[in-house]
């Protein structure tokens, strides 16, 4: 038989999800969900940590926890087939996260890339909050306290997955085999690992204004696709343009489909003829534009008419987060338990303190 198959994965509950993670994740988890190749798929709200670096407000993470659900069940997570959980909820993530905690060095933290760059984005060099360094060990205990196989996230994420690999590795060479080293999985076109903002500079991140929301109106998709940043030598239609580094075209790379292209694109066959005929030039932006304004409508407003359903039913996705929680919760009891057996901290288990003092004597 072949080895079960668990998926955890999650996010930041700092703000409302975006194409960004549509494309780097979640369309992806929505595949697999429905692939029935998982036993159980866990998805986590990781409150906890967003809160390492935003210690200061939690009323934001507070007021993002049912954004981030929303947008979930949106985006068609199916709570029959996935847990949808809260961390903070899962008192047995912070234990398996101490003792985790002696397993890793100082220095080894300092050097996750991920980690040393956003300490720098968030000014914390000259002191980073102990919590915030010691995220990524937190991370290792939400992964394998579900003994996860696989972790559908982003590219950046390969450091915390690389991290937790080290700590089973070492959890078990020295307290026997109990955790399960887990696998990043990464989507699988391109352009998907990094998906950039509508600014065509950077990542797309809630910080720098660049994103396009899973939740917004038609409106807002239009004002900010028309908008977007293309190449700057492609001054008359008949010039010949840029197709790479061009965000408009990375998009269409990520988002668009031949259904697409035979609906509202007859001048082109597929993607490919549309890029050669942008580089040959004769090409205009706004067209292109216009037709990767179509592609996203039709991939988010889906999305939005049924995220506008489930907001007409707090209380059933309140309800969704419950169930979720606690059943993520007997999976994590089970693996803490396994845990300090092994670590045999298990004193009132069996009457173990006494056999150990019998076995001395
Ligand atoms: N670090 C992830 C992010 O910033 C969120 C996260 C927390 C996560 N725990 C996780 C992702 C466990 C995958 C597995 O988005």
């Amino acid at each position: 038989m072949a080895a079960t198959k668990i998926i955890l994965t999650g996010d930041r509950p700092t703000g409302r999800l975006h194409v960004g993670h549509y494309v780097g994740s979640l369309r992806n988890r929505v595949v697999l969900q429905d692939s029935g190749e998982f036993e159980k798929i866990f998805i986590m709200i990781a409150d906890a940590q967003a809160l390492t670096d935003n210690a200061d407000n939690p009323e934001k993470i507070r007021g993002n926890i049912l954004e981030v659900a929303l947008d979930y069940l949106a985006a068609g997570i199916d709570p029959a087939k996935s847990n949808i959980l809260i961390q903070s909820q899962l008192s047995e993530l912070t234990e398996l996260t101490f003792y985790y905690m002696n397993l890793v060095t100082v220095a080894r933290l300092q050097r996750n890339p991920t980690v040393k760059s956003e300490i720098q984005l968030r000014n914390f060099e000259s002191s980073i909050p102990v919590g915030f360094l010691c995220y990524p060990i937190s991370q290792a205990a939400d992964i394998t306290a579900f003994k996860a196989t696989t972790v559908p996230v982003g590219e950046d994420q390969e450091p915390m997955l690389e991290q937790t690999r080290e700590i089973v590795r070492k959890f078990n060479s020295v307290y026997g085999e109990v955790l399960v080293e887990p696998e990043i999985l990464l989507p699988k076109v391109e352009v998907c690992l990094r998906l950039p903002g509508t600014d065509g500079k950077n990542k797309m991140s809630k910080s720098l204004g660049n994103c396009i929301y899973l939740a917004d109106s038609e409106e807002d998709i239009k004002k900010k696709v028309m908008n977007m940043f293309t190449d700057p030598n492609h001054l008359m239609v008949s010039d010949p343009g840029q197709v790479e580094g061009n965000p408009v075209f990375t998009y269409l790379e990520a988002f668009s489909k031949q259904e697409h292209f035979d609906e509202y694109d007859p001048d082109h066959a597929n993607l490919q003829e549309m890029e050669e005929h942008y580089k040959k030039g004769g090409l205009g932006d706004v067209k292109v534009k216009k037709f990767l304004l179509n592609v996203m409508y039709e991939t988010l407003n889906p999305i939005r008419k049924r995220r506008q359903e489930f907001e007409k039913d707090i209380p059933y996705v309140c309800e969704v987060l419950k169930k979720g929680t606690e059943a993520a919760r007997e999976t994590a009891a089970r693996t803490l338990s396994e845990v300090k057996a092994a670590m045999k901290i298990n004193y009132f288990d069996d009457g173990a303190l006494i056999r150990a003092y019998e076995d001395r004597a």
